[in-house]
């Protein structure tokens, strides 16, 4: 108590100030308290204080409800147009994840309804459809604060978390069914190593941040194209990819939609390659997927819910009529045999790149944990030598002992 009232802690004023909130009622005399009925004394005692905190609860609960309520109704409202639009229109036979009981919510609602996915399966051409959404944290704004403030100080910890996206992966799974009663290929591995490579459409306003967060991006050439309108670029691994979306999907609504989509839209990428840049080859090998990436800002209007279900279909389409060409083989591939070498080149080269650089480093660490374990045994050696020397001492002084003790008795 003491040095809340002298003043030397910076709170002191602040517990002054509160002690003093009640000096009228706790100068009155016991017996003249005892004297009151308890509605005489809660009128006199004042209540700024506990009013205070109990607002202060209060407005914390009151945030935590209204950010819930808005994080859970964006994704209720994003999550229930998707999946009708993959079942309704696209056909897909599973759609979301199987109902918790008592709920109808389709998707996986995670760290505090800040990260939210479905995958949807059962169709031909499509292996399957993730949909990734990541929303603010509002029902938390002292943690939404202190994201924003780390993310100026420590920009490696921004990456992802400070922004809100909606990303949707879908994977083509080379077996194109014509009908029901039709033949299945078999050969769908082979049909998918028509795949590798990188095309996409990317929006001008975020070019280079995604070319910055997106190591297969990052491995691609910007190009403005004619066929594209202004507002966007092609993003692809060798010019003569950049017309493979139009060349399996109708011109005119790719770029309609794109049109409607400038706000919304950040890119689409047909891709087989991770979005972190492998470390070595194991982790290249285990993270290749071949899939197509479209990747939003979160849609809130039902304008925008409905143009993202458009860019679905559209990729959609472009692996429906892609996969068929390949299968059927009475039409000639866009991707020519000659592309698929240069990209397969150009994977190897990176490879080869990513693994010397990770040899390099392995090298390096084993040289410092060499040094390191020299300078131990050395460390060692001196301290043995010391002990040695020590040791040697002592025999020297008992034995001089020894001679003087034998000197006085003679
Ligand atoms: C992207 O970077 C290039 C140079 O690296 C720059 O000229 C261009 O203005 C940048 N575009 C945007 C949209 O930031
Ligand atoms: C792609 O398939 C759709 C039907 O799903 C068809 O209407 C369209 O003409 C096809 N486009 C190309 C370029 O083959
Ligand atoms: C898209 O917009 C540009 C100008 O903003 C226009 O020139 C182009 O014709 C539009 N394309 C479509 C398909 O509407
Ligand atoms: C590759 O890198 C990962 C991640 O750093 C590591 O766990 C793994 O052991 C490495 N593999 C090899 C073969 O070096
Ligand atoms: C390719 O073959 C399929 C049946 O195998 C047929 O339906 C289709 O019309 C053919 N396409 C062309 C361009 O010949």
């Amino acid at each position: 108590m003491s040095n809340v009232t002298n003043g030397t802690t910076p709170f002191a004023p602040f517990f002054k100030f509160i002690n003093d909130l009640n000096r009228n009622y706790t100068t009155i005399p016991y017996e003249e308290k005892m004297e009151m009925s308890v509605l005489q004394r809660v009128k006199l005692y004042n209540w700024t204080f506990e009013f205070f905190f109990i607002g202060v609860v209060v407005f914390i609960f009151v945030v935590y409800k209204i950010g819930t309520s808005v994080n859970v109704s964006r994704a209720d409202k994003l999550f229930d147009s998707i999946h009708a639009f993959l079942r309704d229109e696209l056909k897909f036979a599973r759609v979301g994840f199987t109902a918790q009981a008592g709920e109808n919510r389709l998707y996986m609602d995670q760290h505090m309804h800040t990260w939210l996915t479905s995958f949807s399966t059962g169709r031909s051409c499509i292996e399957g459809v993730n949909v990734h959404l990541h929303l603010f944290p509002r029902n938390n704004p002292l943690s939404m604060f202190l994201e924003n403030v780390m993310g100026w100080y420590f920009p490696i910890l921004a990456l992802d978390t400070d922004a809100e996206f909606c990303e949707i992966e879908i994977k083509p799974n080379g077996v194109y069914v014509g009908s029901e009663n039709a033949n299945v290929n078999s050969n769908s591995n082979e049909i998918l190593n028509n795949f590798k490579f990188i095309s996409s459409i990317v929006n001008k306003r975020v070019m280079n941040q995604s070319r910055h967060d997106n190591y297969y991006l990052a491995l691609t050439h910007t190009t403005e194209g004619e066929d594209l309108s202004n507002e966007y670029v092609h993003m692809s691994e060798m010019n003569q990819l950049n017309g493979f979306i139009t060349s399996y999907c109708k011109k005119d609504v790719l770029n309609n939609l794109l049109n409607q989509t400038v706000d919304l839209l950040e890119f689409i990428s047909f891709t087989d390659l991770p979005a972190d840049k492998p470390e070595n080859a194991s982790v290249w090998n285990a993270n290749k997927k071949i899939r197509c990436v479209i990747r939003t800002r979160v849609p809130t209007t039902d304008k925008e819910l409905e143009l993202l279900n458009q860019l679905i279909a559209l990729v959609v389409e472009v692996y429906d009529n892609f996969t068929r060409v390949l299968v059927q083989k009475n039409e000639s591939s866009f991707v020519t045999n000659d592309m698929l070498k240069k990209t397969n080149n150009m994977r190897a080269t990176e490879l080869a790149k990513i693994t010397k650089i990770a040899r390099e480093a392995a090298l390096e660490r084993e040289k410092e944990e060499k040094k390191e374990v020299e300078k131990e045994k050395r460390r060692n050696l001196k301290k043995t030598g010391e002990q040695e020397k020590i040791d040697q001492k002592m025999k020297e002084k008992r034995e001089r002992r020894q001679r003087n003790k034998q000197k006085v008795r003679m």
